[in-house]
């Protein structure tokens, strides 16, 4: 399936696609008077606690944001430990995400990684491909702006080279060029650490998704976390555009009071 632009989800309480911003490593680690790193390895431990919860809730699509594109500006002692932590993390992680059928996709410039990365990059995408279970999508050195001008950049050439015309172009064919495409567009997008901010993840894809903050650190979440997320979203009437006697009824705000 394409992304669709504004897909009402077939179980509208349940979400299809859920995307993570895992916010708060270094803060749950300052906490503990513990340096960051000790931060990103018990986050480590919330994500894999994530992806069995989702897998589990039979959640269809997760995508989590690990590093942006941004995030190569910290301190080059911080970045180089988290690349370390990526490479070792799929190397202890992928057999049992593999026998949990889960299908792991890397979105993002996977270019400025170093080899080693690559290589482990490509062997669980490699190794899962055929996987029926949760689609697993980690977002590495990405960014929506990125994102989003990959796709100019894919299309633009398609039209110099005369296989497509620029009157062609919708949001359509231009959504089937952004790294999610395929997928529906993330019902609900969770951030934790406190901060109401996008910091440029699935920009162009979260136009219409539910937005859910919480000041939980990301180490602290665990499926009682992700039962909150999904007990508001499923208070949630989505309209995208309409009114609400057009979607089935009353707005949230009087589901919620009558709840
Ligand atoms: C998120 O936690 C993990 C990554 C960005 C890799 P942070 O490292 O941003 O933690 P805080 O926000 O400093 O607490
Ligand atoms: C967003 O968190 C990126 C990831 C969680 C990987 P940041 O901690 O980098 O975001 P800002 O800098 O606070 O906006
Ligand atoms: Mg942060």
């Amino acid at each position: 399936m394409a992304h669709s632009n504004n897909p009402i989800p077939a179980d509208p309480s349940h979400p299809r696609h859920i995307a993570v911003v895992m916010d708060g490593n270094g803060r749950w680690a300052s906490k503990r008077m513990l340096p960051r790193a000790a931060g990103h390895k018990a986050g480590v431990n919330a994500t894999r606690a994530l992806v069995e919860s989702c897998a589990r809730r039979s959640i269809a699509a997760l995508t989590i944001f690990a590093f942006s594109s941004e995030n190569w500006k910290r301190p080059s002692t911080e970045v180089n430990h988290l690349m370390t932590l990526f490479v070792k993390t799929l190397a202890t992680e992928i057999d049992k995400l593999h026998a949990q059928q889960v299908r792991v996709v890397f979105i993002g410039d996977r270019n400025r990684f170093d080899e080693k990365l690559r290589q482990g990059i490509s062997a669980a995408e490699q190794l899962t491909k055929n996987n029926t279970g949760l689609a697993l999508n980690i977002a590495a050195n990405y960014g929506g702006r990125w994102d989003i001008v990959n796709a100019c950049k894919i299309l633009a050439n398609q039209v110099s080279a005369g296989s497509i015309t620029a009157g062609a172009i919708d949001e359509t064919t231009f959504s089937e060029q952004l790294c999610l495409a395929g997928l529906p567009a993330p019902d609900l997008f969770i951030r934790t650490g406190g901060e109401r901010r996008i910091s440029n993840f699935l920009v162009w894809q979260c136009a219409y998704s539910e937005l859910y903050f919480c000041d939980t650190l990301w180490p602290d979440f665990n499926d009682a976390e992700l039962a909150r997320a999904l007990d508001w979203y499923a208070t949630r009437q989505r309209r995208f555009g309409k009114i609400a006697e057009q979607v089935g009824g009353e707005s949230s705000e009087s589901q919620q009071g009558a709840g």
